[in-house]
This record gives C-alpha cells, sequence and structure tokens, in this order.
C-alpha cells in the first residue's frame, strides 16, 4: 500500500463500490473504529449482521464473531482483515473435549457464550452474550440442568445472579485474567472518587469491587450517563476510545494488568489494522467460507438468541 494512499477515502469509496457494510468490535484500533459503519458488542454484531442488505461484510473482529456473520448470512460475503485474529476464550474449547464432556452429561442443555467455535455452536442448544446471558439462563426452567461453556467467569457471574448451578466449562480470555486486584485498589486508593466498571469476562475477586459490570455497550452507556467523572476500566483497552469521545471532560483509566510486561490491549483484536481492512475490501478476502451442514447446526442456537433477545 502506498504511503501516500488516504486509506479513509480508499475505504469509504470501496464501501460504496461494493456495497459494503463494516461491522467493528469496541476492542478495534480507534481508526478502524472511526471508518466503521456500526460498533457494537457481540450481541449489537450478530443483531446488525442479521438485518444488513449489504452485499459484503466487512467484520471488524475477531474469527467467531464474522463466523457468526456468515452463519446468518450464507449468501453474503463476509470477509475479516487478519484471518488469524481468534479468541483465547474460543480455543479453551476444543471441538472433541466438548462432545465428551456434553455426552457425559446427557440430561443437561447447553447454553454456550457467542466466545466460541460454530463446532461449539452446533453442539449447543443457545447462544448468549454478556449482555444477554442472564435472560437467557431464565429463558430455561429452574430445574433444568444447565451445562454453560467456555467462559467460567461468566458462567460464575451468571450463577450467582440467577441462583442456578450452571456447570462450567473451564475457559477464560487472556485479556480479562490479567487484571491485577492489589493494582486496582492502589489506584482506587489514589483516585477515590473513580467507579470501577467491569467486564463479567473477568474473575470474581475483580467483579467484586466493581461499580458497575456489564457487556462492552452496557459499560459504554454506563459511563456516558453516570455522575462520577473519573473510571477505572477492567476490560480490553479500545473501548476507552469510545469512552473518551462520549465524554471528552472525563477520566478513564485502564486498570493494570499483573505483570508489567502485559497490557490490556488482546493481541486477536489487534491483529486487525486499517491498512489490513482496506486490503481486505479491495481484494475481498480473507474470507469466512463453512460447510452448510455444520452452518445450518450452528445457526439454530444463534435464532434461538436473537429471537429472545427481541
Ligand atoms: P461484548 O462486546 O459482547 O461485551 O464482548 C466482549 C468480548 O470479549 C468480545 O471478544
Ligand atoms: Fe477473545 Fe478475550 Fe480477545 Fe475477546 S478479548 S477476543 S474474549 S481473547
Amino acid at each position: 500500500v502506498s504511503p501516500t494512499l488516504d486509506l479513509f477515502a480508499e475505504i469509504e469509496k470501496l464501501k460504496k463500490e461494493k456495497n459494503a457494510i463494516i461491522l467493528a468490535h469496541y476492542y478495534q484500533e480507534a481508526d478502524i473504529q472511526d471508518v466503521a459503519d456500526y460498533i457494537g458488542d457481540s450481541l449489537g454484531l450478530a443483531q446488525q449482521a442479521a438485518q444488513t442488505d449489504a452485499d459484503m461484510i466487512v467484520f471488524a473482529g475477531v474469527h467467531f464473531m464474522a463466523e457468526t456473520a456468515k452463519i446468518l448470512n450464507p449468501n453474503k460475503k463476509v470477509v475479516l482483515p487478519d484471518l488469524h485474529a481468534g479468541c483465547s476464550l474460543a480455543d479453551s474449547a476444543p471441538t472433541e473435549a466438548f462432545r465428551n464432556f456434553k455426552e457425559a452429561h446427557p440430561n443437561h442443555i447447553v447454553i454456550s457464550y457467542i466466545n466460541c467455535t460454530a463446532e461449539i455452536k452446533a453442539l449447543s442448544d443457545i447462544i448468549c452474550t454478556s449482555s444477554n446471558a442472564k435472560k437467557i439462563v431464565e429463558s430455561i426452567p429452574e430445574n433444568q440442568p444447565i451445562i454453560f461453556a467456555p467462559d467460567k467467569n461468566l458462567g460464575a457471574f451468571i450463577n450467582k445472579q440467577t441462583g442456578r448451578n450452571m456447570l462450567l466449562w473451564n475457559g477464560s480470555c487472556m485479556v480479562h485474567e490479567i487484571f491485577s486486584l492489589e493494582k486496582i485498589l492502589k489506584l482506587k486508593q489514589a483516585y477515590p472518587e473513580a467507579k470501577i466498571l467491569a467486564h463479567p469476562e473477568c474473575e470474581e475477586i475483580i467483579l467484586k469491587e466493581a461499580d458497575f459490570i456489564g457487556s462492552t455497550t452496557e459499560i459504554l452507556n454506563f459511563a456516558k450517563k453516570d455522575e462520577a467523572t473519573q473510571f477505572i476500566v477492567a476490560t480490553e483497552a479500545g473501548i476507552l476510545h469510545q469512552m473518551e469521545k462520549d465524554s471528552p471532560q472525563k477520566k478513564f483509566i485502564p486498570a493494570p494488568p499483573n505483570n508489567a510486561c502485559a497490557c490490556n490491549d488482546c493481541p486477536y483484536m489487534k491483529l486487525n489494522t486499517l491498512e489490513k481492512l482496506y486490503l481486505c475490501m479491495k481484494y475481498e478476502k480473507p474470507e469466512i467460507l463453512m460447510e452448510e451442514e455444520l452452518r445450518l447446526a450452528a445457526r439454530k442456537p444463534i435464532i434461538r438468541m436473537l429471537e429472545i433477545s427481541k
């Protein structure tokens, strides 16, 4: 790509030429968020993907998100700027091991967090995201045993909120598990007025200290409306871009990780760049493709989720 090329202008041109829509997650780099047609949490992105009339969906997020868009749109082209944009949480549930786990508990139904592969979705009865997990779990009769996968932290949080005792798969997100309670509490001493905002993928010891727990969209809305002017943010750092745009007068401090060498960036989300976004729109690849049998099996639990979330 020539260094003189105005990527923002070129991307806008390609959008029109190809009737393309850019869907971006809040963890994407700021430039990508600024060029997107829609930015949202996982539920919002799935809902947008389900209703778009664009010919090409350019998914600025990670693989399982683009895969979900493809599952909902078999006749549209779905491209992802970097095919290696995976997810540690999705990786924590390998298909065969999960199939065995499910078979060992035949009377359980399976609720899977959307951060999983199409194969795991195909083995699930219903999908949820962090913004609708409570509602989805509560839609299941109380005496029905449930397996919740793959995120044990979100599962434990929902167990606590609903009083259920779901059987939890032992998966987690590498980004949300690195926050240091000790350093957060120290920060809180320096900024006593600051409210702590946390994503439910964080460990329980962090969630216990939080003033608000929610999905990325819910955290953003809270920060916008709340009267506090300082916030400690325990989720991926990409979200700070919209927070600062929404409320330039407020102070947003990323929650510190426990290792000085670590940061709050998701290495997978940050594989996508503006240049890769431009190239994938121009050449219409890498493209998400899937076997029809797998697509249909994975679609069912997503549709169930979308129906309940209306
Ligand atoms: P939400 O945007 O749905 O809160 O999901 C967060 C996440 O970790 C996505 O990978
Ligand atoms: Fe997966 Fe965590 Fe990255 Fe989200 S932040 S894509 S859950 S590794």
